[in-house]
């Protein structure tokens, strides 16, 4: 009986190795993920599963009547979460981590190459890299957009009398970093909010040969709407400025590339945040002209960034190490190739479809609602990305925002998005207004609702987002009299 039963568990075992090596060899393997998740090593990652694969996707938030739920997180324009498997990657080379192009050692080459080998992955991600001229363009990296535009700015303005042209649509990140550097002029937005292209192309001949820059995002942080940024390319080119395009809110959302259709429609410059693109670790990157870049310095110093240094003078180095001063962020980088690979296969084309979806579902299921306000072209909306903003005549925004996290769980922004220009515009505020909110409470200053989604959103988080506003809405509304009773006059929305 003994001798039955060990023959038994031996033949367990050699079936239990045999199992193990048969995984081994199809790469089947399963790997714990630090978050204690199962993750396999060879998954293939589409939208349909992409909710396993979101860091913090489940963690429970608190609602105001003590119970609790996962958050629905309406707030991706922000920043999203991490892909897990960014997450991973980034603590796996982490392991391997040394010093970047200063080290000598065995770690310190492998972090090198990974940090040099990214920059081909971020030029062919945004349709930069040519293999007949693989080095007309280069990418440097730098904490997010806002650093990029200021870095980038700080380079090729070189004094006061320069001129940019950007619009009216975009983020302060685009708009001040030229503002305190040079002349700058401003496109407006046609009536429903986009960018007025006959302005812009007015702006550029009635200034013909002064504008050295056009600077306009890809798409807008406050009502999704894309810009067709190779015309403003062609229109720019054919009177002789360079384009620099803020690409923080397209490259989670559509397939971009800076090669037009033809090459006056190329793009010369594009900056974009990896927190935007589910690897919160503080990369991302401009992208540029090689021989642009070379002939400029940016106002950043130290480190990294010249050849010989003598007593009195120096000697820079070429792009892209001039625009790197300092010790780089590795996890920067790493989590930013990682999610490059996740998004470009889980594909744009059905990132755009399923954020189409979604933007139809919420629009439709807000202008039911009592009193509501929508921003930007509800019927067209293909050419918006996952972003709709609204507001309701009679309810504060900044309320209903905190109502909407207290009782829904939702998560959102309220107010003016670092964007004012372009929201007092489509809020109707004029300019001169505007200073009156100066010294005002948050929930005094004007402002509007913002959903942003990410790609893991689903239609059932926008059902239930819907079926939660009439009691969020009450409530809001409730709170709105009160407040107007105790400070009459306050903001509107
Ligand atoms: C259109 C646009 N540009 C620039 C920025 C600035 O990005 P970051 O905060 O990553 O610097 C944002 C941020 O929301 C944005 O939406």
């Amino acid at each position: 009986m003994k001798k039955h039963f060990r023959s038994i568990l031996c033949l367990l075992l050699a079936l239990c190795m045999c199992g193990a090596a048969l995984a081994g060899c199809s790469g089947q393997s399963k790997d714990k993920s630090d978050d204690g998740k199962d993750e396999k090593e060879d998954v293939t990652y589409t939208l349909d599963n992409i909710r396993d694969y979101i860091v913090g996707l489940d963690e429970p938030v608190e609602l105001e009547d003590g119970s609790k739920q996962a958050l629905i997180n309406f707030d991706n324009a922000a920043t999203t979460p991490a892909f897990l498997p960014v997450m991973d990657e980034v603590n796996d080379k982490l392991k391997t981590y040394g010093s970047i192009g200063r080290g000598f050692s065995q770690k310190s080459n492998i972090s090198t190459d990974i940090y040099n080998n990214t920059r081909e992955k971020v030029l062919k991600f945004v349709g930069a890299y040519d293999e007949n001229e693989p080095d007309k363009y280069t990418c440097f990296y730098v904490n997010n957009t806002t650093d990029g535009l200021n870095k980038l700015a700080s380079a090729l303005i070189e004094d006061k009398s320069m001129t940019v042209l950007t619009t009216r649509i975009e983020h302060h990140a685009n708009d001040l970093s030229w503002r305190e550097r040079c002349s700058v002029i401003w496109a407006e937005v046609d009536d429903k909010g986009r960018v007025n292209y006959d302005d812009l192309e007015k702006l550029l001949k009635e200034n013909d040969g002064k504008v050295n820059y056009v600077s306009v995002t890809a798409a807008s942080n406050v009502t999704g709407y894309v810009t067709d940024v190779h015309r403003v390319a062609k229109m720019a080119h054919a009177h002789g400025a360079k384009i620099i395009v803020d690409g923080a809110q397209i490259v989670a959302h559509r397939k971009f590339s800076m090669k037009g259709a033809t090459p006056e429609e190329n793009i010369d410059f594009f900056v974009f945040s990896a927190h935007k693109m589910y690897s919160p670790y503080g990369g991302g990157a401009v992208v540029g002209l090689t021989e642009e870049l070379n002939k400029h310095m940016p106002t950043f110093y130290g480190g990294g960034t010249v050849k010989i240094v003598r007593d009195k003078s120096y000697t820079t180095k070429d792009a892209p190490a001039k625009y790197e001063a300092g010790s780089p962020n590795y996890p920067g980088v790493v989590g930013l190739g990682k999610a490059i690979d996740i998004l470009e296969q889980i594909g744009f084309d059905a990132i755009e479809e399923h954020e189409k979806k979604l933007n139809r579902k919420l629009i439709d299921g807000l202008a039911k609602l009592d009193n509501v306000i929508l921003y930007g072209d509800c019927e067209n909306i293909d050419d918006r990305v996952g972003v709709v903003t609204f507001n309701f005549s009679d309810i504060n925004s900044y309320h209903l925002a905190e109502q909407l996290t207290k009782i829904g769980g939702v998560a959102t922004r309220r107010g003016a998005f670092c964007a004012h220009p372009y929201v007092w515009r489509l809020l109707g505020i004029p300019d001169d207004d505007v200073d009156q909110y100066n010294e005002c409470a948050e929930a005094s200053t004007p402002g509007m609702i913002r959903i942003s989604f990410g790609i893991y959103n689903t239609e059932d988080e926008v059902q239930q987002f819907l079926d939660v506003m009439p009691k969020v809405m009450d409530a809001a509304r409730e709170i709105t009299e009160q407040s107007e009773k105790v400070r009459p006059g306050m903001a509107k929305y």
